[in-house]
């Protein structure tokens, strides 16, 4: 990466890309499925391995020319197998949704097939069957929602529900699902009804190969995770499998799916997955945790309701309900004092996608930022403060001025371990 070169060739890109990086300085990222990346994840993603075709896997490839290529791919791949302790890896998915598509077709699915995924209205994602999403057009499917009492799983209705439908996949995951997946009962489920079952790990990636989420990998047949959330790499995906589908998920992601990866991608993947394996992280992924329910105690007593009671991940759902505000008006709020996050159904909504009832909170970004439980509190009052004091332009202007102190406090790190 040679800023200079920019700067000298596209002048206007080079103010944008600044006034970016000032944007992401000078805010707070709430975004529970956001993070910063250390600038030599950034270094790789910018790299000359973009130049190069490499249609196929080491050894295996359709052009010349690929004697450094393998060695990089390889040297990811082994990462990858040794972080998530697994038996065969794949970082070719170009994205999280093409990465989860593909574990459909390596687990034998056909057009018509049923899978059984979280409903996104219940906190999974859209590519685990929504009707929108090519998942739910192509394959048959069958969604599953939380307990209204508890809004948490309820397995005992999952089970219900997969020998009700025999699903060919039981899939596993969300994206705004604060509470641990029982992993081992899933997988119960999955052999009752003779399922595959794959597991989609994007948002808690992090929290896994940190140890402060059990990992599926010793229960799921495939295993997919986008690599930009709390894994902290660049945007992509990768997926892991015992040895038995590696055939399937690789063909599935190419030729299926994809053509020439993207090995910048997965050279920055690479580079991530190291920083991943550091004591460090280990330290960061609990950190996370504790600073997501540090800010959700402090949002509960204020009066908002927390969604399932609490959190035991990097996220929360708050139900602005009763605070008389609905959760897209409330991000529009937050993010004009930099606070940044984003509205969110929460289960058995009664408002709409447009203006749902939630916001959606998460700790990753900020927790790479430096930040501490009492720093996480008190990004939890300044939430409260805003929609409190929402029609009072002067508390507003004072609670941006704390925003603002807090991100010079904490800078973005550029090297993270
Ligand atoms: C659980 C889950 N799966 C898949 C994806 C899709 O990832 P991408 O946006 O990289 O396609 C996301 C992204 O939000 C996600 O949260």
């Amino acid at each position: 990466m040679n800023a200079d070169a920019l700067r000298r060739t596209d002048p206007e890109m080079t103010a944008l890309l600044a006034e970016e990086r000032k944007r992401q300085a000078d805010t707070l990222a709430l975004i529970p499925s956001e993070n910063y990346a250390s600038r030599a994840v950034e270094e790789a993603t910018g790299c000359c391995l973009a130049n190069k075709y490499s249609e196929g896997y080491p050894g295996r490839r359709y052009y010349q020319g690929q004697a450094v290529i393998d060695k990089c791919e390889t040297l990811g791949i082994q990462r990858a197998k040794a972080l998530f302790a697994a038996d065969h890896a794949n970082l070719q998915p170009y994205s999280g949704s093409v990465g989860v598509l593909a574990t459909y077709f390596a687990a034998g699915c056909r057009p018509g097939d049923t899978i059984m995924g979280l409903s996104l209205a219940h906190g999974g994602h859209l590519s685990h069957g929504h009707s929108v999403n090519i998942t739910g057009r192509i394959f048959n499917s069958v969604q599953y929602g939380v307990a209204r009492e508890t809004e948490r799983l309820d397995y005992d209705e999952i089970e219900k529900l997969a020998l009700e439908c025999k699903p060919k996949v039981l899939m596993a995951g969300g994206s705004a699902y604060p509470r641990v997946f029982d992993f081992p009962r899933f997988r119960a489920i999955a052999d009752k009804v003779g399922a595959i079952f794959i597991v989609d790990i994007s948002h808690i990636a992090g929290l896994v190969v940190g140890g402060s989420h059990p990992s599926p990998v010793p229960h799921a047949d495939i295993v997919v995770t986008t690599t930009h959330k709390t894994l902290r790499g660049p945007r992509g995906a990768l997926i892991v499998c015992k040895d038995a589908f590696a055939k399937a998920v690789d063909r599935a992601v190419f030729p299926l799916l994809q053509g020439g990866p993207h090995q910048h991608t997965q050279a920055a993947i690479a580079v991530a997955l190291k920083e991943a394996a550091s004591p460090k992280f280990k330290e960061y992924a609990h950190q996370i945790v504790k600073n997501a329910q540090a800010m959700a105690r402090v949002l509960a007593d204020d009066g908002m309701r927390i969604v399932s009671g609490g959190t035991d991940n990097h996220l929360l759902l708050v139900d602005l309900q009763k605070k008389n505000i609905n959760g897209k008006d409330a991000a529009v709020l937050l993010e004009s004092v930099g606070l940044v996050c984003n509205a969110n159904m929460i289960p058995y909504d009664p408002g709409t996608a447009a203006k749902p009832s939630g916001i959606r909170l998460g700790t990753p970004a900020i927790t790479t930022r430096g930040m501490k439980e009492p720093d996480c509190e008190r990004v939890g009052h300044l939430i409260a403060r805003a929609i409190n004091q929402r029609d009072h332009p002067a508390a507003l202007a004072a609670i941006h001025e704390e925003v603002r102190e807090l991100c010079r406090k904490f800078p973005i790190p550029e090297v993270m371990v």
